[in-house]
């Protein structure tokens, strides 16, 4: 079995199983460097609106691989190789929805901050325990967590290296929902369902415009939010969305 399974999983919806279950699903470079491969793919194919990854009951993604982390010297090269893999999922235009079940750590975790929304199980455990191992994250934590949760919240976290549950990440914000274990595939599916029957041109310049304007100046994170908005005016969708609001029917949007 490969170390991801791609599964069509409703209208405009792909699902990716991470699928290393005797590893806790480690994220060793050959997983990554596919699951890149795929998300690259679905990047620009236009029937994909909106991608879900998840793990299994007991593991999202127990973090790097440790084998490998042992092996590595500070001259490797797969630091590059590395970086071109998560590059994929960080240049993701769709929408990616992690569904998290049981271990998130490490860049497990770091998987998850890359996703849009994070639905994850009650029984979920998430932290960053890097600092156990003589190292840091290295796949974004430091940085992510910090702007999702504050300062005191991430060094408290990062520092301690200390697991959370998921509902503690949910007070931190470092989560979207939390629902019952058994729930949270069909859960992130349904959101999935709901962001592919919108607009697709209108989806995508939301994800693009909260992601980019947090690290600009307010009023140029201002500025692009106009002039994004004022760009799907001359889109079919906008035209097609308020009319059907005006005519009280559903719309049918092409992304055009
Ligand atoms: C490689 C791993 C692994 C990992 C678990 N396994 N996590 N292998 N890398 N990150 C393997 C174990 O060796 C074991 O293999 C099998 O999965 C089951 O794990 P157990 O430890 O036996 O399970 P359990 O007792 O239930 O404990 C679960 C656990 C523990 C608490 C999640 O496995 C754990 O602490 N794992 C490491 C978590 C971690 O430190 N992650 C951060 C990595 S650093 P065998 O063959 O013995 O059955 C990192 C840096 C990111 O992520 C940098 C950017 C990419």
């Amino acid at each position: 079995m490969p170390d991801i399974i791609s599964e069509p999983a409703g209208e405009g919806v792909i699902l990716l199983r991470l699928n290393r279950p005797e590893a806790l699903n480690a994220l060793s470079l050959s997983l990554r460097q596919l699951l890149a491969r795929h998300i690259n793919e679905l990047s620009t194919d236009d029937t994909t609106r909106c991608i879900v990854i998840t793990g299994n009951d007991k593991a999202f993604a127990a973090g790097a691989d440790i084998g490998e982390l042992s092996r590595r010297t500070v001259l490797d090269a797969d630091f590059e190789r590395s970086r071109v893999a998560w590059l994929a999922i960080e240049a993701c235009p769709k929408p990616i929805i992690a569904a998290v079940n049981g271990f998130a750590l490490g860049g497990g975790f770091e998987l998850a901050l890359h996703c849009d929304i994070i639905v994850a199980g009650e029984g979920a455990t998430i932290g960053q325990p890097e600092v156990r191992l003589g190292l840091m994250p290295g796949a974004g934590g430091t940085q992510r967590i910090v702007r999702a949760a504050g300062k005191f919240a991430a060094m408290r976290w990062l520092l301690t290296g200390d697991r959370i549950s998921a509902t503690e990440a949910l007070g931190l914000g470092l989560v979207s929902e939390v629902v019952p274990d058994q729930d949270v595939v069909a859960r992130a599916l349904a959101l999935a369902d709901k962001i592919a029957s919108l607009a697709p041109l209108a989806v995508r310049a939301i994800k693009e415009t909260v992601l980019l304007g947090p690290d600009a100046p307010l009023p140029v994170a201002l500025a692009l939010e106009r002039k994004t908005f004022q760009l799907l005016f001359a889109s079919e969708d906008r035209a097609e969305g308020t009319q059907a609001f005006i005519e009280r029917r559903q719309p049918q949007f092409k992304g055009k």
